[in-house]
């Protein structure tokens, strides 16, 4: 019979342990030192508990084992689903307890030692498992671990033998250490970062701290590098471009050193050798440090403009691989982003690295959350019971000592949304002991007492003032609160860029410049984790919570990043590079163009100005301008070029660029503009002008103009291009931000603005004709627009009018909409809604583009003229809702291969088309749900609400609201003959 304890886990001793036999935990480094890469393919099988059964000596090589390439997440490969939570532990709170259903990988893998294996200490190591590791080599137990996003080694020396050898691990997906891990992330399993065979020579290098500062005052560096060697055997340090060649532990001054920011990210490449090893090294000189209550580096005050990134890539999960870091540095750079919160994780290694070479500040968070036990009141949380003590020690070391090398990481964050306790003071004297140079973040305590810096998130506008003004609702320990009104204040996460979104960035950017307190923050977040996957009938989609048969999930709130989970940037995205963009320019009070350097430590002698004069958005002239030479934090007003004179509305672009290739953008990216206004356009004829020409009665309707209209007054054709009416539309597919947070949503917690729209019926308004009348050569229709159950409405009338140098050419339409009773819900939108003919395929406008906008979300836009298709109009959110509004649009014509039709604002007006209409945006779960119908659905819109950013923050500000008030807006409409040349 078989031994039923067999290859079983050996009984912890004490559940709350986070690993057995792991070595001290110590810095990621290179090194000469021979390695083995054991990445790749494994043998592998899954169990559905953690007692496998699975005997550690069968190498897997018969029976139902399977391939799977390490580093992976077994269920992106077929072995189980992937589940998405976002703050619910995705079983029952029995902490440290898990279910015994347990999904259990078994890998096996033969590892043939080379022949010239050095003899002495071997280490395995792994970068990152999740969520418990258990190791055997060649049958025998080497230890086990937790910390899925945290390294962990084991002296396997002893049970090496050469030749070939036998590794067996076992990877539970549920651990006692899940309690500790309940990030907003998918739930993804197995050994999804690299592991490694090490060969630790005798006398080598097992550990190396670098401390290298910037004295701001002398403009010297602070240089010492320190080491733990096999047996204290003696090690070098050497920086030959310093001249520095001494033994580790000697602290020295260096004169002339060029310190390192994340603007200019200097790097001195050096070496720590002992007889036996060498590890190379790139130091940067910098210093962190809180003074008069600011947070600066080498002496001046940080100013983050940052993200927040989980590692993620559609395909893969959590395990990426090194193209997809250097794909977010590079964007993250190109976009103007400074800075990085690893949330909630240290990131892979490689990441830190890369954040070192090209310049991010990263705040480094600890790999712990235990968001979950807010749902039970925080009962039983571990970070205030003592027995988890041991486990949050643990973490913080791994994190600190093996990151603390990087120039690149300014801050140690404690972990996120793990309440408040005694664990977490403990962490901090640990890591204050490990790594005293670097200030500590945590913002789940709002007592500050375990944290360096005053962080929040998601707080409004409004309270980000009070904060900048010292003024914020004080904390109930006046002790407490004394100390962190001193404190410098970060929001470590912000703007929620869920779905079209955020609005608002414009003004938190505008008080974090205004308070010197207010340091920036963290946009939540970087990448939608939509993960690639198929309908059915192979149609390719990014799936979200429940896509994958979750019986518990939190849906589409898996994706509120910036860019979409195929790392194409988001309209958000845009939008935030213009908001921080390290160049402003803008028109200066009186007359020359304002030009203001808003890096913390470049001049603009990287730069070039261009400008460019447009007249309807077609080029008159252009050229370079001078670049000021400008300090930080600097404006010059430079005078307008001598410029042709134009008529037609005409502006001034002037573009910032890169004069030469940057590491991480070519020459000729743009790093600011702005627009000036040369010559404004011709005003518009006003409202209630007589008609040109008389509008007439015909057979069952009436003809104005190009216009045909139906007997009840509805829109039939313009000239011939047939229309499915035009009528007043105040709807539109809600956003995430519309709706609000799900869980608050859900638990009746504030009314969200989708919830207050559909509470007065805005979803399902009816349109009485109650008038159709000439009068005064035009026809006026009037209507009443209300809902089901209400009395709240809209009285529209609609006055047409002939408007064209012919009868035929254009015709005019003025719309006058009245509310009726108490109106105090803010409108999606208000404007006109009609349906073209499909063939109608290709836009061209003279507006803002060339992408979209909202009221709070329009700094990435300029006016110019724009051409795109009807599907390139399309905003791609990973969850369907309104999209692709291109707003203050002077004409637009859409036309297909028999002509189309030209619609002119008086003087503008808001555009979006689409081949569905709202209402099927808004019943659609994914992209795919969307058919494309026979109609070209147009929103002329006067305008709509802002964004804001309540998926999980604060809404639009009350001036980003579309109020419903009395409204007149005015528009012609121009049949165009084939070529798209109006009549
Ligand atoms: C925060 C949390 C993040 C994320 C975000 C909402 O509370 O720290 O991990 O869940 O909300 O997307």
């Amino acid at each position: 019979m078989d031994d039923p304890l067999k290859g079983h886990m050996p009984m912890t001793p004490d559940p709350y342990e986070p690993s057995a036999h792991a070595l001290e935990p110590r810095a990621w480094f290179r090194s000469d030192a021979p390695r083995l890469d054991l990445c790749g393919s494994w043998r592998f099988r899954l169990f559905p508990r953690a007692d496998t059964g699975a005997d550690p000596a069968d190498d897997g090589s018969a029976g139902s084992w399977t391939d799977l390439p390490v580093p992976a997440h077994w269920q992106l490969h077929g072995h189980g689903s992937p589940a998405y939570t976002n703050v619910a532990y995705p079983f029952p709170v029995d902490p440290p307890r898990v279910p015994l259903e347990n999904p259990t990988g078994e890998y096996r893998r033969w590892v043939e030692l080379p022949a010239d294996w050095p003899a002495g200490t071997t280490v395995l190591r792994f970068e990152g498992v999740d969520s418990r590791v258990q190791v055997w080599v060649n049958g025998t137990e080497v230890g086990w671990s937790t910390g899925s996003r945290l390294p962990v080694e084991f002296d396997v020396t002893a049970v090496l033998r050469p030749g070939r050898n036998l590794l067996a691990v076992r990877v539970q997906q549920w651990s006692a250490a899940s309690y500790l891990e309940d990030q907003d992330m998918w739930w993804l399993s197995g050994i999804f970062r690299e592991t490694v065979l090490l060969a630790r020579p005798e006398g080598g290098i097992t550990d190396v701290a670098v401390h290298a500062g910037f004295n701001s005052a002398t403009g010297t560096g602070e240089l010492r590098v320190d080491a733990v060697t096999g047996g204290g055997a003696p090690a070098r340090l050497r920086v030959p471009e310093l001249g520095v060649d001494v033994p580790a532990g000697e602290q020295l001054t260096l004169a002339g050193v060029e310190p390192w920011s994340a603007e200019v990210p200097r790097l001195y490449d050096g070496e720590l050798a002992t007889a036996t090893e060498r590890v190379p090294l790139r130091i940067g000189f910098r210093t962190v440090a809180i003074e008069d209550g600011e947070l600066r580096v080498n002496g001046r005050r940080l100013l983050f403009r940052g993200v927040n990134r989980h590692e993620f890539h559609p395909d893969t999960g959590r395990a990426v691989d090194e193209a997809t870091m250097l794909a977010d540095v590079l964007l993250m750079k190109r976009h103007g982003v400074n800075a990085v919160r690893t949330s909630h994780y240290p990131p892979h290694p490689r990441f830190l690295e890369l954040c070192d070479e090209y310049g991010l500040y990263v705040v480094d968070e600890c790999d712990l959350e235990t968001h979950g036990f807010f749902l039970v009141d925080w009962r039983n949380n571990p970070s205030d019971d003592p027995r988890w003590r041991a486990a949050y020690l643990d973490r913080a070391r791994r994190s600190v000592r093996r990151d603390r090398n990087h120039p690149s990481v300014v801050m140690w964050s404690l972990g996120n949304e793990a309440g408040s306790g005694v664990n977490f003071a403990a962490m901090a004297a640990e890591i204050r002991t490990i790594d005293p140079s670097r200030p500590l973040h945590y913002e789940h305590d709002r007592s500050a007492a375990n944290s360096d810096v005053y962080s929040r998130m998601y707080a409004p506008p409004s309270e980000v003032e009070q904060i900048g003004r010292r003024a914020e609702e004080p904390h109930p320990d006046p002790v407490a609160d004394a100390r962190r009104r001193t404190l410098p204040f970060v929001l470590c996460e912000y703007a929620h860029a869920m779905g079209n979104g955020p609005g608002g960035l414009a003004e938190y950017q505008a008080l974090f410049e205004r308070y010197p307190r207010c340091q920036g923050g963290f946009v939540w977040e970087w990448i939608d984790h939509g993960l690639r996957t198929r309908t059915a009938d192979g149609i390719e989609f990014f799936g979200y919570g429940g896509d994958f048969g979750e019986r518990l999930h939190d849906g589409t709130f898996i994706a509120d990043g910036l860019l979409f989970p195929d790392r194409t940037p988001s309209p958000g995205l845009l939008e935030l590079a213009a908001v921080i963009a390290p160049v402003r320019i803008a028109a200066a009070a009186g007359s020359g163009i304002a030009v203001t350097n808003r890096y913390d430590v470049r001049d603009l002698t990287h730069v070039t100005l261009r400008w460019a004069l447009e007249t309807e958005g077609a080029e008159i002239a252009k050229g370079e301008l001078p670049t000021p030479r400008l300090d930080p934090g600097k404006t010059a007003v430079l005078d307008v070029p001598e410029l042709p004179l134009t008529t037609g509305e005409s502006w001034l672009t002037v573009r910032a660029e890169l004069a030469a290739d940057e590491p991480w953008a070519p020459a000729g990216h743009v790093v600011g503009q702005g627009q000036l206004l040369v010559t404004p356009a011709a005003p518009v004829p006003p409202v209630g002008a007589p008609a040109r020409w008389a509008a007439t009665v015909h057979i069952g309707g009436h003809i104005v103009g190009p216009a045909e209209l139906d007997a009840d007054g509805a829109l039939r054709r313009i000239g011939d291009v047939p229309v499915d009416g035009l009528r007043l539309d105040l709807w539109r597919a809600p956003t995430d931000n519309d709706r609000g947070h799900p869980q608050r949503a859900a638990a009746g917690q504030g009314a969200s603005l989708l919830a207050q729209w559909q509470a007065i019926g805005l979803d399902r308004l009816e349109h009485r004709v109650d008038d159709v009348r000439l009068a005064d050569g035009a026809l006026v229709v009037t209507t009443w627009v209300g809902a089901a159950a209400t009395d709240l409405a809209m009285r529209v009338r609609y006055r047409w009018t002939a408007d064209g140098e012919k009868a035929e050419t254009a015709v005019r339409l003025d719309v006058t909409v009245e509310p009726h009773g108490p109106w105090d819900v803010p409108l999606p939108r208000l404007g006109l809604r009609t349906g073209l003919p499909a063939a109608l395929d290709t836009v061209t406008w003279f507006g803002t583009g060339p992408g979209e906008s909202y009221p709070d979300s329009s700094s990435a836009v300029r006016v110019g003229r724009f051409r795109a298709t009807v599907a390139e109009l399309q905003t791609p959110y990973v969850h369907p809702q309104e999209n692709g509004n291109r707003r203050g649009v002077r004409w637009a014509e859409l036309t297909g291969p028999d002509g189309g039709l030209r619609v002119e604002g008086l003087p503008t007006i808001d555009l979006t088309a689409r081949r569905w209409t709202s209402e099927q945006l808004e019943a659609a779960a994914h992209p795919h749900d969307l058919a494309v119908g026979d109609r070209l659905w147009v929103n002329l819109d006067v305008g709509q609400s802002g964004l804001g950013s309540a998926s999980c923050g604060p809404g639009p500000s009350p001036e980003h609201l579309f109020a419903a008030t009395p409204t007149t807006f005015s528009l012609r409409l121009l049949p165009l003959a084939r070529q798209g040349r109006s009549r």
